[in-house]
Order: C-alpha cells, then sequence, then structure tokens
C-alpha cells in the first residue's frame, strides 16, 4: 500500500497525512481550503489531483471531515470515492459523524463491492502530530485488518470494537458526551478557584494525585486556561456537532439525562456568543464572562 490519498487537511488530518509522508508512503492530499493544499504541498505532500481522480488513483483514501454534510458530499457526491474507486480501494474515514451517515455510506460501498471502514479518533491534534491516536473502528474485521498496519502507523491504540459500521462512532460520542461533562466541569471549578483568588498551577498540582484530576483538567488547563490562549484545538464547534449528535440518539431512545440536557444548553450558549472556532476549552472564559455580566447585573438591581 504505497499510495494514499488524504481528504482533509485539517487540525486532525494534517498531521496525520505529515505523520504518512514521513514514514515514506506517497501521500495526495485534498482540501476545499487552497491554503491548506498549499501548507501541505510545502511539507513535501502531492496536490491537484481531482476526488475522482484519487479515487481511481490510490490504493487507500483516508478521510477527515467536519460534517456530516461534508462526509456525505465526500463519498456519495458524483464525483465522489463511492462512485470512483477501484474494486481494491480501502476507504477509511476517521472523522466523527452521525451513525445513520455510517451507515449510509457502507450500504453504498456494499453495493460495489467496496472496502470501507469507520474509525473516529481520540487524542486530539497533540495525539495526531505524536502519533498516539487511540482508533476505534467498526466495520468487518477483514477491512480492519488490511487498514490496521496504516492506523498503526498513526496512533498507537487501535480497536475493533464490532462489525457494526456505527460501532466506532457510538464509542466515539460516549467518549465526547464525557468530554463534554469535564469541560464544562474544569471550567466552572477553576473559575470557582480563580474567585478565591488560589494559586490555579498550584490547586493543579494538587488535584493531579487528587480524585478531581482527569486528562480533560490537564489538557484544557495546562495547554490552554493557563496560557490564556484558545487557538484550537479541539474547537467547540466540533465538540457541539458532537453533543448534537448524542442528543439525536437520545431522543431516538426517548431517554431523559437532565445534566446532558443542561450541557447542550451551555455549549450552544457559548457558540451563540462567537466561540464556536476557539477550543473547546474557551468555555472557561465564557463562564467567567457570564459571572460578571450576571455581577453587574445585580449591581444595578442595588
Ligand atoms: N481536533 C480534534 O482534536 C479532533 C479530535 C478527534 C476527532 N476529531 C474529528 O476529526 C474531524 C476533523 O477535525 P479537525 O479538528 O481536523 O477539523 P478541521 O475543521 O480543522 O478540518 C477539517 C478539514 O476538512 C476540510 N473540508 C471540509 N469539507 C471538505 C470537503 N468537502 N472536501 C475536502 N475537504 C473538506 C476543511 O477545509 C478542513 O481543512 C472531525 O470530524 C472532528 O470531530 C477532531
Amino acid at each position: 500500500m504505497k499510495k494514499i490519498g488524504f481528504i482533509g487537511l485539517g487540525n486532525m488530518g494534517m498531521p496525520m497525512s505529515e505523520n504518512l509522508l514521513d514514514s515514506g508512503f506517497d501521500v495526495y492530499g485534498l482540501d476545499v481550503n487552497h491554503e491548506a493544499e498549499t501548507r501541505f504541498e510545502k511539507r513535501g505532500g502531492q496536490i491537484g489531483r481531482s476526488m475522482e481522480d484519487l479515487a481511481k488513483f490510490c490504493d487507500l483514501i483516508i478521510t477527515s471531515l467536519p460534517s456530516s454534510e461534508a462526509y456525505e458530499s465526500v463519498y456519495l457526491g458524483d464525483e465522489g470515492l463511492i462512485r470512483n474507486s477501484h474494486a481494491n480501494s480501502l476507504l477509511l474515514d476517521t472523522s466523527t459523524v452521525a451513525p445513520e451517515s455510517n451507515e449510509k455510506i457502507a450500504q453504498a460501498a456494499k453495493q460495489r463491492s467496496i472496502q470501507f471502514l469507520q474509525a473516529p479518533v481520540s487524542g486530539g491534534v497533540v495525539g495526531a502530530v505524536n502519533r498516539t491516536l487511540t482508533f476505534m473502528a467498526g466495520g468487518p474485521k477483514e477491512t480492519f485488518n488490511a487498514v490496521y498496519p496504516i492506523m498503526n502507523v498513526l496512533g498507537e491504540n487501535i480497536f475493533h470494537i464490532d462489525e457494526r459500521i456505527k460501532s466506532g462512532t457510538l464509542t466515539k460520542l460516549i467518549n465526547n458526551l464525557f468530554i463534554g461533562f469535564y469541560t464544562a466541569a474544569v471550567s466552572e471549578a477553576v473559575a470557582l478557584a480563580d474567585k478565591q483568588n488560589m494559586d490555579l498551577d498550584a490547586l493543579f498540582d494538587v488535584l493531579s494525585v487528587s480524585y478531581g484530576q482527569s486528562r480533560i483538567y490537564e489538557r484544557n488547563y495546562k495547554t490552554f486556561i493557563a496560557n490564556d490562549d484558545y487557538e484550537p484545538g479541539f474547537t467547540l464547534k466540533l465538540l457541539r456537532k458532537d453533543m448534537n449528535f448524542v442528543k439525536e440518539i437520545i431522543e431516538r431512545e426517548d431517554m431523559h439525562l437532565p445534566v446532558t440536557d443542561v450541557l447542550m444548553h451551555i455549549y450552544e450558549e457559548a457558540e451563540e456568543a462567537g466561540l464556536g472556532a476557539k477550543d473547546m476549552s474557551v468555555l472557561y472564559e465564557h463562564i467567567g464572562e457570564q459571572e460578571i455580566s450576571f455581577q453587574s447585573k445585580k449591581e444595578r438591581v442595588k
């Protein structure tokens, strides 16, 4: 497997495709954002081929896309991967998209006897850069085995969940529901500590060896909050996308999950406040600002 197409050269796709280049593969990048393509070319990647061309020409195509709409258009469009791939093609999607979309693509791939694996990833941009990603794959074990060597170049924990194409996505959405909880918890708890004039670095050190510790506390505090820098990372908008998929599942199952309901509302508000393109840890700032506006309202009432 030498020729690999990579579609979606964003925060995750760019470092993953660069790691493939560094491991000696011929990588053909494609992105609707030409700046991203130019950066990829400067890094040694090949660009300039259409999607149809990539589908006909590559042994494996990997996608890393920001929405179900982009995913369905890349796979199901006239110029897309399903229509144009050859019989020995392998298609690997690493995006987090709606489970129903996974099933739609798998069905279309099956009709053309194309091997398709849905393997969302976790570990963030740091994991993509350092090749420490976790892959959660759903789909045929045979396809998993065929793509395993490549996932193993890009990550270090590679799981086959089960044969259902959406099983990796379901695993990932549960993971991201936890991330939604933890991010909100870190934001509120650290805002409270700040209000008490506590030394936030010292607090982090103590809690890191206590039950208040979490990987999201470490990520959100150390990389973003402590540096007052919210360049993504994982955007609040993408987290909200995943929380919306979770919401759809909850509604379908007719479940009542009250804390999740509140979370959905909090992230919606933060995105409406214009924070969607920042890292999700920016929720900390948003909570701080809301606190200030609540205070000034109280002042006005006095
Ligand atoms: N950022 C993270 O920490 C992280 C972690 C795990 C999983 N994910 C998931 O990985 C996926 C990508 O995330 P990201 O953070 O890299 O997003 P991103 O927005 O940074 O990158 C997506 C890229 O896809 C490109 N794109 C959009 N539509 C396209 C199309 N039709 N054809 C070709 N290119 C197209 C965009 O221009 C962009 O460069 C998402 O599904 C996200 O939920 C992200």
